[in-house]
């Protein structure tokens, strides 16, 4: 049973400082008492989503017009936010409403275990079974991840030394014969650390590393800007084309997919201590940090070549993935590069935080952060929140009080 009441009275009192609180200003100093009450916020505000769907609905996105929430099942690739940011969430500050709604959609999640058909079972297993069994350790959570790996593993084709990210497709561009990597797929690469640290079974290691590899090689461009999208000659490995899905332009640099690879390369320092990989993630954030269209306040543009700007639309969930990831990539670093890379974050954070991009409890139908943009080329989750957004926001901001 939700608990509504809890919910309403909560509700109620924070209706009660809406007004007060738009007239704050966030300063740097503030920063970290502002991160304080915008996470028990952040906790009312997902008690109040709870109360709008069922296990098996997945928050995906809000639409503003028609006050629609739309919610996925669980093989979408954003499943694993909603349970992931609720643990998050309740680490921080305990909320029974959101422990029994985190284990609901546990229980519903778990079958997609035994998904082999997307690469994306990082991002549905690992943010949410992979800190639920970091928080409390058990059989079933280790099962559930080792299947998970598992499953993501048997998408790896070790002529390219890549795992397939998507299954070819006319959408995709991928055609016969090809295997198509995105990205993106750096980010499920943690689960397959995970996967030998608590088997000793260095096979999961290994492609990991190798799909690291790969991509450093084919995705990359001069300037450490990344391509969206390879696709591979499955029988030769050659890579035979560099496109975008949901970048401007096959020549652009898609907001984030750029922020996938510089948290991947970080993730990739952090479970190989192999110097390249950092080296690779200090590029990446060089690149970004440097942009001549990354704008003063530093929420980038859905991407930094986007048609439009300055008038372009901006992508809240790559600046909060941009954030976590630099607050971690500091901790690796030090002197100047890690003073620029946690004010980099700050800023990020500070502006997130004001009332442009983040919620109010109740509005923006029960998420945290406004105006992400989740695929422009296809019109969908254009100016909208996003799951994912709602949670690198919440890494970010707990990262950055464990940091202090
Ligand atoms: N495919 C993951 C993303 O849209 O970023």
């Amino acid at each position: 049973m939700k608990v509504k009441m809890i919910v309403a009275v909560s509700l109620l009192s924070l209706f009660a400082c809406k007004e007060q609180k738009k007239e704050e200003v966030v300063t740097e100093d503030t920063l970290e008492t502002t991160i304080d009450s915008v996470l028990i916020q952040a906790t009312r505000q997902y008690e109040y989503l709870s109360e709008k769907v069922e296990p098996g609905q997945y928050p995906k996105t809000y639409h503003k017009e028609g006050d629609k929430l739309e919610t996925s099942n669980s093989g979408w690739w954003c499943s694993g936010f909603y349970p992931g940011t609720m643990l998050y969430l309740n680490e921080n500050n305990s909320s029974s409403v959101l422990k029994e709604e985190t284990d609901a959609f546990l229980k519903d999640l778990a079958k997609e275990q035994f998904n082999t058909t997307t690469h994306d079972l990082g991002f549905m297993m690992f943010c949410s079974f992979g800190n639920a069994e970091r928080l409390q350790p058990n059989p079933e959570y280790e099962s559930i991840l080792m299947n998970s790996a598992k499953s993501l593993s048997t998408r790896y084709n070790d002529t390219v030394k890549a795992i397939r990210s998507w299954d070819n497709a006319s959408w995709n561009k991928g055609g016969d014969g090809d295997l198509v990597v995105i990205i993106d797929n750096m980010m499920n690469l943690e689960l397959l650390f995970w996967a030998t640290e608590h088997s000793q079974d260095s096979t999961y290691y290994n492609i990991a590393v190798n799909h690291a590899n790969t991509t450093i090689d084919n995705h990359f461009r001069p300037d450490y800007s990344s391509f969206h999208e390879v696709i591979y000659d499955e029988k030769t490995g050659e890579a035979k084309m560099h496109i975008t899905n949901q970048g401007a332009a096959d020549s652009s640099s898609w907001a984030r997919g750029q922020s996938w690879g510089l948290y991947g390369y970080t993730v990739m320092y952090r479970a190989t201590g192999d110097s390249k990989y950092l080296e690779q993630a200090k590029h990446i954030a060089d690149y970004l940090l440097s942009h001549p269209n990354l704008p003063e306040d530093m929420i980038p543009y859905w991407d930094f070549n986007a048609p439009g700007i300055p008038d372009a639309l901006r992508d809240s969930s790559a600046a909060a993935i941009i954030a976590s990831a630099l607050l971690e990539l500091s901790t690796y670093t030090d002197g100047e590069n890690s003073q620029r890379y946690i004010q980099a974050a700050e800023t990020m954070l500070k502006n997130l935080l004001k009332p442009e991009y983040l919620a109010e409890v109740g509005e923006n139908g029960g998420f945290l952060l406004k105006h992400g943009v989740g695929n422009m080329p296809n019109n969908t989750e254009v100016d909208t929140p996003l799951s994912y957004g709602d949670y690198y926001l919440v890494e970010a901001m707990l990262r950055y009080k464990n940091l202090k």
